[in-house]
């Protein structure tokens, strides 16, 4: 018996040695930590059981039959994170340089129908050099086998992609359909074509890291959610995250013990709106004021800042924020913010997590590169998502809500619960210039001292139309409230809300503008 013991402890102490002492060491001249070391980081300690550490592959060609490493370069399995269960699978870069092929990919797929089936969320570790080029159109079929599967666990469980090294070819598009990525700067890549195939078709001359970084990612294409500094920092933000958001799709986000103290007044929003409705200021200050204390994970801080979008917790709630930044081209909506905002509006529909909306909008932005780069496509997949959206729905209108951005933004008309407005609130078609030079062009322009009509006009309709009480009478604000109220008001507006139920007539799925 203790010979079989042997043999078991033997073939496991083999199985965590990966490729061995030698590349483990030039994994971490890298910069970079081993699957297994991201996995003691990520999982609390102890909880990790793996599946498949014996695993091989069964290929021949190319020499590989003599070269056959247990785990087949990728660590997969279970354990928890603040005691929450979770799948994971940590590509291993010392085994084929993390690359994938059948047996390794039949390994992620068991764990995702695990994760599946048992509605917990799946976290990829990925650092892979693609499809393992020896095993061909097997390891081109493992690929696709995994896409189909990220599509179609999306929506039932939260689905988490850390790319930890490279991400090249096809292999993108695993975590381009999971919820969220994050990316670790300078060791971290992603692109479809890499800088060689790009400069052979394009002529262009770009970097690894501006091509397809950490940074080029999270600022300028928005692929990725997260850029981190280092691997720990990536893990850190990972179960952060978790922290907001539900086991799976029938499952309630996690909620804090929170007890109202009595003074939920916060005094320090009054000053925050400029006396000027064309001076800038920075919504995240309103976020802050209004959430609890350091609870606000920003989501995709760098792209499109435009539009701010995060969790945070109200009153010990997970909630999600959308809200346009006046600090950042006036808060407008153009076809990225509007891409931003629809993404997550999605993600929080997916797992009941209840949406809260700030307004400061002045309109969509104008200009051909608008226009023929589609932000009425663009612009549409943000209302279709708020339309869309069944979770409790709350809307603050903090100064501007102009023309069509006003209905987009999370209006009463297209499902939101409660609608509430500052007193500095501006709720029209568009702002007081524009619409008197349309209004009334004939009559300044006949008169003997235009511009001062025209400062007439503009009081006129100012005191007409810039402010909530039009919208307030009608209905389509439930109430206008002191800045300093917002917190408790909508502490207790979503308390109201908590069990709501919402839904969306049969269909197989709608056809939301692509
Ligand atoms: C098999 C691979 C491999 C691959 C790397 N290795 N990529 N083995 N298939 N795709 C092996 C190397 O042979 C080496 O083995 C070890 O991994 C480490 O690789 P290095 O090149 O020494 O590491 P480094 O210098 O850090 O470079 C990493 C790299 C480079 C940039 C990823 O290895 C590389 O360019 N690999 C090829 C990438 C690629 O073209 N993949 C196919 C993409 S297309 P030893 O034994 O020496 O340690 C694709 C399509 C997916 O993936 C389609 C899905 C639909």
């Amino acid at each position: 018996m203790s010979d079989q013991f042997k043999i078991l402890d033997q073939k496991r102490s083999e199985a965590l040695m990966g490729g061995g002492e030698e590349r483990i060491s030039s994994q971490h001249k890298k910069g970079k930590l081993t699957a297994r070391e991201r996995l003691q980081l990520l999982l609390d300690e102890g909880s990790f059981e793996e599946t498949g550490a014996f695993v091989t592959h069964r290929s021949s060609e190319f020499g590989l039959d003599r070269q056959k490493i247990p785990g087949d370069g990728v660590v997969t399995g279970y354990g928890t994170v603040n005691g929450r269960l979770v799948y994971v699978f940590a590509q291993d870069f010392t085994v084929f340089g993390g690359s994938l092929a059948e047996a390794h990919a039949a390994k992620i797929c068991r764990i995702m129908d695990l994760a599946l089936k048992n509605g917990a969320p799946l976290i990829g570790l990925n650092d892979s050099g693609g499809a393992r080029i020896q095993e061909g159109v097997v390891s081109l079929g493992g690929y696709a086998d995994i896409f189909y599967r990220n599509t179609i666990a999306s929506g039932v469980i939260p689905q988490i992609s850390a790319v930890m090294g490279p991400c090249a070819g096809g292999a993108v598009y695993s975590p381009a359909i999971t919820d969220f990525i994050l990316m670790v700067e300078n060791t971290s890549h992603m692109f479809v074509t890499g800088p060689n195939v790009v400069k052979t078709v394009t002529h262009e001359e770009v970097s690894f890291d501006d091509l397809g970084g950490a940074h080029a990612h999270s600022a300028k294409s928005g692929v990725a959610h997260f850029a981190c500094g280092n691997e720990a920092e990536c893990i850190a933000a990972i179960k952060k995250l978790l922290a907001y958001i539900p086991q799976n799709c029938e499952d309630q986000p996690p909620q804090v013990q929170y007890s109202i103290t009595g003074n939920e007044l916060r005094p320090d929003l009054t000053s925050i709106i400029p006396a000027n409705s064309n001076q800038p200021y920075d919504i995240k200050d309103v976020i802050t004021g209004v959430t609890d204390e350091d609870s606000f994970l920003e989501v995709h801080r760098e792209f499109a800042e435009n539009i701010v979008v995060g969790f945070a917790r109200l009153g010990g709630r997970s909630i999600g924020i959308v809200a346009n930044q006046p600090a950042h081209l006036a808060g407008v909506l153009d076809i990225k913010s509007s891409m931003k905002g629809a993404r997550f509006v999605r993600f929080c529909d997916c797992f009941n997590i209840p949406l809260l909306v700030f307004v400061d909008v002045p309109g969509f932005l104008p200009g051909t590169d608008q226009e023929w780069n589609a932000i009425i496509t663009n612009g549409a997949k943000l209302l279709y998502a708020f339309s869309e959206a069944t979770v409790p729905r709350i809307t603050v209108i903090t100064r501007k809500a102009y023309g069509g951005a006003y209905d987009v933004m999370n209006s009463k008309h297209i499902g939101a619960d409660m609608n509430y407005a500052w007193p500095s609130a501006e709720i029209a078609v568009m702002g007081p210039r524009g619409a008197i030079e349309i209004i009334f062009k004939d009559e300044i322009k006949k008169s003997v001292d235009p511009e001062a009509r025209m400062k007439e006009k503009e009081k006129e309709y100012r005191e007409f139309f810039a402010n909530p009480y039009r919208a307030a009478e009608r209905g389509y604000i439930d109430e206008v409230i002191k800045p300093e109220e917002t917190r408790i008001k909508l502490i207790r507006a979503f308390d109201m809300l908590k069990n709501k139920v919402d839904n969306l007539p049969r269909k197989k799925h709608g056809n939301i503008p692509l």
